[in-house]
């Protein structure tokens, strides 16, 4: 069975690491494993490969950066040449970039089977680029792998047959698990012991001038309580800049690397954030987050987990904050199946 997988952006990379070491060891199994070039510093990828244990990818297609449309119909007529030579039986996707949608479009239309790793999720929210990825991913996927008892509801919701929707758990929380005793290992770095941990990327957040300017204001002030470690994704870093603003109290760091950044949130005193994956993380970790976002696709997080949404309300983002260092942080449980071993559930289902 000849299996390509697609991968674009580091979200992907520590999804697809566990299910390309599950099917590793199937007899008849062949992978390719095709990087669409989304993402390109070396510290949003290559460090990510080397960490994660990921092979090198068979072929890049370095499509860059540039406008959704852009981006997306390169990806699409990069990619179709390729997979028409090497004639996959299955193609893997993951998560809810530009690099899914791209390569679910070009492989449904082509005939071959898809699968979609972390389907169903949703935010309800079309304005968030990565809702308009899922929903049609979905609907384009053969085998929809689901994280979650809400996703697979959500599926049924949208007609998807009950047939081709697997809940395997949680894919991230496996390489969460492998790679969790090397950050316990990983030394502090030169940071204060007590912090709160920032990340910063969704673009309703960053682009408005307005809303990254009242949240970094926040950020300083939250800065008088606690020490803030803030890594800083190259989209934010460029607002940043146009911006202006002073943010020398704070510790602002490059992208860190998988198992660094892993390290700091297990050891971090609350985590604020607008990512997806790390609202998961800290639930899995037990760590207290505060996310900036007023829905989150990732329900879990919020009913089981250890996370709050507080949208853009700076005065809601402070009282959290408050809770959280006062030692009355919402306490949380692992959801079901965010166990480790999600990726062999994916490989069981694949080869049969
Ligand atoms: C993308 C995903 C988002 C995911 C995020 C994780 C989509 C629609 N969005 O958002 O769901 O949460 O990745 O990071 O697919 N850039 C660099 N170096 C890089 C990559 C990007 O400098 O290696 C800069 C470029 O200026 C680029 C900007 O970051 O224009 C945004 O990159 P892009 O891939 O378009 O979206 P992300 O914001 O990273």
């Amino acid at each position: 069975m000849k299996v390509i997988h697609v991968v674009g952006a580091r979200p992907n990379f520590m999804k697809v690491a566990p299910v390309l070491n599950a099917l590793k060891n199937r007899r008849g199994v062949v992978q390719t494993l095709i990087h669409t070039g989304q993402h390109y510093d070396v510290n949003m990828s290559d460090v990510f490969f080397q960490q994660l244990g990921i092979p090198a990818p068979d072929l890049n297609l370095a499509v860059g950066s540039s406008t959704h449309a852009k981006q997306t119909a390169e990806i699409m007529t990069r990619l179709e040449p390729v997979v028409a030579e090497r004639k996959p039986d299955i193609v893997l996707v993951y998560g809810d970039v530009n690099s899914t949608v791209a390569t679910a479009l070009v492989c449904a239309k082509m005939g071959l089977r898809v699968g979609h790793v972390e389907a169903g999720l949703r935010s309800f929210d079309r304005t968030m680029p990565e809702e308009i990825n899922r929903l049609v991913t979905d609907q384009l996927a053969d085998l929809l792998f689901t994280p979650s008892e809400d996703a697979d509801e959500n599926l049924r919701r949208e007609g998807i047959a009950p047939e081709k929707i697997h809940r395997v758990g949680n894919v991230m929380i496996d390489s969460l698990v492998r790679l969790l005793p090397a950050a316990r290992q990983c030394g502090g770095g030169s940071f204060p012991e007590r912090y709160a941990l920032v990340t910063l990327h969704r673009p309703s957040n960053v682009d408005d001038s307005e809303s990254l300017r009242e949240i970094l204001n926040t950020l300083v002030k939250l800065r008088e309580r606690i020490a803030i470690l803030f890594p800083v994704h190259p989209r934010t870093r460029q607002r940043i800049a146009e911006l202006g603003v002073e943010l020398n109290s704070l510790h602002v760091l490059e992208p860190l690397p998988y198992v660094d950044f892993l390290a700091l949130q297990s050891r971090a005193a609350v985590v604020i954030t607008d990512s997806g994956g790390i609202q998961e993380e800290t639930t899995y970790l037990g760590v207290p987050c505060i996310t900036l976002r007023s829905n989150t696709e990732r329900p879990v997080t919020v009913t089981l987990g250890t996370n709050v949404l507080v949208g853009r309300d700076q005065k809601k983002l402070t009282a959290e904050f408050a809770r959280v260092l006062e030692g009355n942080a919402k306490r949380g449980s692992i959801p079901p199946l965010w166990d480790g071993h999600a990726g062999e559930r994916i490989a069981e289902v694949i080869s049969h």
